[in-house]
């Protein structure tokens, strides 16, 4: 099971960030089964993640489209495996709100595999409609990061399916376990077109959007998703720490 806890920018001071890594460390060790990440904004990752040598990994909340050089304020793939980061969350809704584009996503995903890192593409649709045209949503945004890939490369990607109307509400308001189970196969479906059986049943397939220790256990329990990313909930100890022992 792997639990992400994405920050976004809810923690701004030094001491917060501290006191969450303590936590997330301590329930990393007790917690061997979960999978525990963090990620921090760019200025608090070196920071934290400098002389870790605990089961706590830490992501990225982006990366720069760019390898880095004369780019001022970028953070390359490169400059993010030189500071200890394991993953990057890619394609996160609120940065294609900003009007991060497909191609931007697949070149980013590609610089992430060539520095080391690995991506946690994120999918999703902006609202359900009842033709479905959702579905074609997630198909277009998970072939278009797939494609360009080497076989390889399609194996060591995480998919986090994060419905963007389903982002920072409450716990009422996250996908039903029905809607969720259905997605899982769909997207593991899709997945099988980029990837041999077996690979694609080992990708790992999150969920996000307004989970926490009220709900994770019902959007665990049968949904064939492989743990969660979480938002806001990260960044609330107890919270956090609700969830990872929800999916031990
Ligand atoms: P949320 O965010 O848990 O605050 O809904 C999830 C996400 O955007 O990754």
């Amino acid at each position: 099971m792997l639990v992400i806890g994405n920050w976004k920018g809810y923690v701004d001071s030094e001491r917060k960030a501290k006191q969450l890594v303590v936590a997330a460390k301590k329930l990393a060790t007790q917690y061997k089964k979960v999978q525990v990440v963090l990620a921090p904004s760019a200025p608090y990752i070196g920071l934290l993640s400098t002389g870790n040598r605990s089961k706590l990994s830490f992501a990225a909340q982006d990366v720069s489209v760019t390898s880095g050089g004369a780019q001022t304020g970028e953070v390359s793939a490169q400059i993010l495996a030189g500071a200890h980061v394991a993953h990057v969350i890619v394609g996160h809704s609120e940065r294609r709100a900003l009007g991060e584009s497909e191609e931007e996503i697949s070149q980013k995903v590609r610089l992430c595999l060539s520095a080391g890192l690995q991506p946690i593409i994120c999918i999703g649709e902006t609202v359900r409609d009842a033709e479905a045209q959702y579905l074609k949503v997630i198909r277009t945004q998970l072939s278009s990061v797939m494609t360009p890939l080497s076989p390889k490369e399609r194996a060591q990607v995480i998919v986090a399916y994060e419905p963007v109307w389903a982002i920072g509400k409450t716990a009422l308001e996250a996908v039903t376990p029905d809607d969720l189970t259905e997605m899982v196969l769909y997207i593991r479906k899709a997945l099988g077109e980029f990837l041999p059986g077996k690979s694609a049943q080992k990708v790992p397939v999150l969920y996000g959007g307004s989970v926490d220790a009220s709900n994770a256990k019902i959007l665990l329990n049968g949904t064939g998703v492989n743990g969660f990313l979480v938002g806001r909930a990260s960044t609330d100890s107890k919270e956090f720490s609700g969830i990872i022992k929800a999916v031990a």
